[in-house]
């Protein structure tokens, strides 16, 4: 009998470090017939994603234009999608997170009556702007898809107050850690040259940002607040590891370009960026999948952000919120560089994992292995 299949989609970075474990799984357990669909909603950030853990698509939509709107990554997901699983006629179809590609693609599936598995399901923040259009994304998705793989309790706790059935819940830890636990073995130290700038002790802080809703003025606020940390702290360092939207790009450069202790570089190898979070200070971000990763290797993280869906990383991790005012963010940087008491506090915090023990995507594989042979055969 041939195997079912199941399609795996993945359109930006943080989609593919996340799916590659579940597909890893999926593949390692032999019982399905495993493809990989990629939007390219994202063209480079994707495949850089992806070939760290030795993963090609079988096809990719190439969709991605400069500066593209959201209609536009939504059609063509939409049909693009559609089209594939035409074709493949997919047993399940995996989408993961709160892209716009997770949304058209389990819409697409929707439309065709294939049951649909969201990984990191049930997050919220219960703003629907905050973050945008990601929220929306996450609800939508949950509402079409027929199993939610929950990353935390309490996302399952988001998901039964909606209506969600019980029984189409798993709560598995967030399959982010496991990602980092495959990589964290090959991570001794950095490949990227431009790393090698850093003077070996010095102090760094590792910054991203790149959300929608901080395009504009709020990430101004953000480049003018680490101009005002390096004028208060001549030798402390940071890297910037710049998303490659042009809107992002021209604000960090236009605030931060000349500055000698700035290594503003392209967005590093998933192994480098491990690198650099785990040898940094702590970190600046406005980035989900790195509020997560900082719990688990107990690093501090000031979030860029007004609200979080990841509540457990301010309650249990290393995060903080404070959002884009840089005032905020300015003093609450200066307490994490120059008060080593507060420093130790908030990483005594994480001695949990609330994002999971890194099995995550063996939990997804074995699931939908058991419902496809006890259930559909
Ligand atoms: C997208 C997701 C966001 C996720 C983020 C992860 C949506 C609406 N947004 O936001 O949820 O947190 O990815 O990074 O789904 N670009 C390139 N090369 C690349 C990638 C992007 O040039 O490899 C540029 C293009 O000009 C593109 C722009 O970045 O138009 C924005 O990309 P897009 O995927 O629309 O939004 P992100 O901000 O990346
Ligand atoms: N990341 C990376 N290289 C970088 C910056 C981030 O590999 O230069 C990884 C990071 O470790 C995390 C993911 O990309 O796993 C987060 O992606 P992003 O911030 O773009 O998206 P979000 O998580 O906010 O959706």
């Amino acid at each position: 009998m041939s195997r079912k299949t199941v399609v795996c989609v993945v359109g930006t970075r943080p989609e593919a470090i996340k799916m590659a474990p579940v597909v890893l799984a999926l593949r390692s357990q032999g019982y399905f017939n495993v493809k990989i669909l990629a939007t390219g909603q994202h063209s480079t950030m994707l495949d850089q994603a992806l070939g760290h853990f030795k993963l090609t698509a079988d096809v990719n939509l190439h969709i991605m234009k400069e500066r593209q709107s959201l209609d536009h990554i939504t059609s063509t997901v939409l049909t693009g999608a559609g089209e594939y699983y035409d074709i493949e006629k997919p047993a399940a179809v995996l989408v993961h997170g709160d892209t716009t590609t997770t949304f058209a693609a389990a819409l697409a599936g929707f439309y065709r009556k294939i049951p649909v598995g969201h990984v990191e399901a049930g997050l919220r923040s219960n703003n629907m702007y905050l973050p945008y259009p990601e929220e929306m994304n996450r609800v939508l998705t949950d509402r079409i898809t027929a199993w939610a793989f929950a990353p935390t309790d309490l996302a399952k706790e988001n998901l039964l107050r909606e209506g969600t059935p019980e029984d189409s819940i798993l709560v598995t830890g967030n399959t982010v850690i496991d990602a980092l636990y495959y990589t964290v073995k090959s991570t001794s130290k950095p490949l990227c040259p431009e790393l090698e700038r850093l003077p070996e002790d010095s102090p760094f802080l590792l910054v991203t940002a790149h959300r929608r809703e901080s395009w504009g003025k709020p990430l101004e606020d953000i480049c003018s607040a680490l101009t005002m940390l390096l004028d208060a702290h001549p030798e402390l360092w940071m890297v910037i590891p710049m998303h490659r939207n042009p809107s992002v790009r021209e604000t960090m450069r236009k605030y931060l370009e000349d500055r000698k202790n700035v290594i503003l570089c392209d967005p590093l190898d998933y192994p480098d960026f491990v690198w650099a979070m785990n040898a940094s200070r702590f970190i600046l971000s406005d980035s989900g999948g790195v509020q997560e990763e900082a719990s688990a290797i107990k690093k501090p993280v000031l979030i860029l952000r007004d609200v979080t869906e990841r509540p457990e990383a301010v309650e249990k991790g290393s995060g903080v919120i404070v959002g884009v005012d840089k005032e905020m963010i300015y003093s609450n940087a200066i307490k994490l560089l120059e008060n080593k008491d507060h420093l130790r506090q908030i990483e005594n915090k994480c001695r949990f994992q609330p994002f999971g023990d890194g099995t995550a995507s063996l939990k997804i594989a074995e699931a939908l292995k058991d419902y496809f042979e006890n259930d559909h055969k």
